[in-house]
């Protein structure tokens, strides 16, 4: 597989965990996601490690502050040579130009969150966002793409509206993924793998179905096969 389209996300808040389930994972068919948890706890030694084992990594650090600041900090990322970051598309124009333009390796993708799921319309009320989330969502993800960068994070259940309005290689990375028959966890809005690459998803952020499986390879196999037999989007 020259392109996996699951990215497992390895929330651990230790590094020998971590190391243990990637260890029963295949490299060829997924990628991994560490988040800020396990960066704080096993910095750029465990991001070295996976890599050395022949991981691509999406080091989601979510990067929000002025854009000197968040330029160093995708420089820094970049320069570990990691395959996808991310910073928050609500840092504005000039952090998002400053952010792409500090990529030390074009082979590092740079992606933007739009809008935190965990916000609802009260909670984006109450901080003066006052449309409706689907409409702030286009409107950032389209601001990131004119920007220059690779692509945003956004629920599975948004993709079709912003598969509409951006364009073709623009890529979309969905958490809030669960099989048929599997548990939601704290989860609000899931879709299936298939339904998710269905809506134009390309990569799909996929932690406890895989990381909490009593066999973690066998889950991915076949959450791979699930997507392989109705094709994805290789625009990315
Ligand atoms: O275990 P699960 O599949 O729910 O993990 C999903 C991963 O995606 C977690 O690392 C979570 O932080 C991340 N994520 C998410 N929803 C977002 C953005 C990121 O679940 N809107």
């Amino acid at each position: 597989m020259n392109n996996p389209r699951i990215i497992v996300a390895l929330d651990f808040s230790n590094k020998k965990q971590a190391l243990e389930l990637a260890g029963k994972l295949d490299k060829n068919l997924c990628r991994i996601k560490i988040g800020k948890e396990l960066f704080t706890i096993a910095g750029p030694q465990l991001i070295e490690q996976l890599m050395a084992c022949g991981f691509e990594i999406f080091l989601d650090l979510k990067y929000h502050d002025i854009p000197n600041t968040v330029a160093g900090a995708c420089r820094a990322a970049s320069d570990l040579g990691v395959w996808m970051i991310n910073v928050h598309a609500l840092g504005g124009r000039k952090m998002l130009i400053a952010a792409q333009e500090a990529l030390s390796t074009k082979k590092t993708k740079l992606i933007a969150v739009t809008l935190l799921t965990s916000l609802n319309k009260s909670d984006l009320n109450e901080i003066g966002l006052n449309e409706e989330p689907i409409n702030i969502v286009q409107r950032l993800a389209l601001l990131a793409s004119d920007c220059g960068l690779d692509g945003v994070v956004c629920s599975a259940l948004e993709a079709p509206q912003l598969r509409g309005i951006i364009k073709k290689d623009f890529c979309l990375v969905t958490p809030g993924i669960r099989p048929l028959n599997c548990s939601a966890n704290d989860q609000m809005r899931i879709t299936t793998p298939q339904e998710a690459i269905q809506n134009g998803a390309n990569y799909l952020v996929i932690g406890r179905p895989i990381t909490q499986s009593p066999d973690p390879l066998l889950a991915l196999q076949r959450l791979n096969h699930e997507i392989e037999t109705i094709g994805c989007n290789d625009s990315n």
